[in-house]
């Protein structure tokens, strides 16, 4: 259901549940993409008439308020990017929400503080989920669920919130949404991959799925080395998740069967330790445990000759998805894999996708503007779970 759905809007108070978890360093906002992506539904809902009280999660509190995940930062950005007033409240349900909610006039837009410092949010018992959305649906009309980067999630102010109030999708969720299905409807082929992040637990489901689908899969960042390890490479003291070998050795087989190019890295970046000024090398990728480091160096980014060769393929791609760095692009030393990664994303013509709050971080962080891009999503652990076919809640309850 789209906003269209819900009627004049005009002097209605409208909940927007958004997803405004950003990084936040000592109150510092390091990327605001996903404060940005918010500002079409909430400028559009202003346009309309609506009082606006938004709603978002920001970090993992564990249903008590803590400091340094307040929302005010955010409230604060908004207001800029926005150009408008943005009110903050240091609580979302209670007497001092109800009463700034009551003052709001048309147009008004009101953040309430961080859904997660109450227990009822992420509770693991609906009726205790319930219960919290009741609290949430008594401050508004209407409920528009704009969150994209939470739609995988069974939370009050995801679901359940949905369910007691006239409820419609915004205009980022079917925007992503729009983007998403070119991926898993009849991509452009040939389709490209380019998996990173730390873990390869967390990208289990996806390699599966998209092993039915894609012609090739890049594979970098800390869940290389376990690949390599189940190629029977020593990876010295690189990360590695010894119980995912077997999963992992049954993707590579069934990569073949299927006629998929798995391509690992030929070099990597091996490091004396984990830190930005560490004494550092490049190496064969089937030679880590060779390095001057010995048993003790740590794999910190893909090498040279691997990024300009996961660059020509995405060069010959006609589709790319990116999700995960390539390396520790936070450490000037380490960030060439993925820098190289975003330059050929961002040069060439084919359909691209970032998806996951890391990768966009990187990007950005890496000074590569948005309009670069066919798309960056604003949800991690959605976007992955959308390609893997999985039924998300959030989208479930607007059908
Ligand atoms: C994200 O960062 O992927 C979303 O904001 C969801 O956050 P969560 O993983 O803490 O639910």
């Amino acid at each position: 259901r789209t906003i269209e759905s819900l009627g004049s809007l005009r002097s209605r108070t409208v909940i927007v549940r958004c997803d405004l978890n950003v990084p936040l360093s000592d109150g510092a906002i390091g990327d605001d993409g996903r404060i940005r992506a918010s500002l079409t539904t909430i400028r559009e809902l202003r346009e309309a008439g609506a009082r606006l009280v938004l709603v978002s999660h920001l970090g993992r509190p564990k249903g008590a308020p803590e400091a340094r995940f307040s929302l005010r930062p955010v409230a604060e950005r908004m207001a800029e990017l926005l150009g408008a007033p943005v009110g903050f409240v240091g609580e979302t349900v209670g007497p001092e929400a109800e009463s700034a909610v009551a003052a709001l006039a048309d147009g008004d837009v009101l953040l309430l503080e961080n859904l997660r410092f109450n227990p009822g949010e992420t509770s693991a018992d609906p009726a205790e989920r319930r219960a919290f959305a009741g609290r949430l649906a008594a401050l508004g009309d209407a409920f528009v669920s704009d969150g994209f980067g939470v739609v995988h999630r069974s939370q009050a102010s995801v679901t359940e919130l949905a369910q007691l109030l006239p409820s419609a999708a915004g205009r980022l969720v079917a925007a992503e949404l729009a983007v998403l299905r070119r991926l898993t409807d009849e991509p452009e082929r040939p389709y490209t991959v380019v998996l990173g992040g730390s873990k390869v637990s967390d990208k289990l489901g996806v390699i599966s799925h998209l092993l039915e689908r894609v012609d090739t899969i890049l594979v970098g960042g800390g869940m290389l080395f376990t690949f390599l390890a189940a190629q029977g490479h020593d990876v010295a003291a690189s990360l590695l998740e010894e119980d995912q070998l077997d999963t992992v050795r049954g993707y590579l087989a069934e990569a073949e069967r299927r006629g998929v190019r798995i391509v690992l890295p030929s070099d990597v970046v091996v490091a004396a330790a984990f830190a930005p000024d560490a004494a550092h090398e490049v190496v064969a990728a089937d030679a880590i445990a060779s390095s001057s480091f010995g048993a003790t160096g740590i794999g910190l980014d893909i090498g040279p000759d691997s990024a300009a060769e996961f660059a020509r393929r995405i060069a010959d791609s006609a589709t790319v998805f990116w999700n995960g760095p390539m390396g520790v692009f936070e450490m000037e030393a380490f960030a060439h894999g993925t820098r190289a990664v975003a330059q050929a994303l961002a040069d060439t013509s084919a359909f691209t996708v970032v998806g996951g709050g890391d990768s966009a971080a990187a990007v950005r962080a890496l000074g590569f503007a948005d309009e670069r891009f066919g798309h960056i999503s604003t949800g991690g652990g959605a976007s992955l779970e959308f390609l893997e076919g999985k039924p998300l809640p959030g989208l479930e309850v607007l059908a």
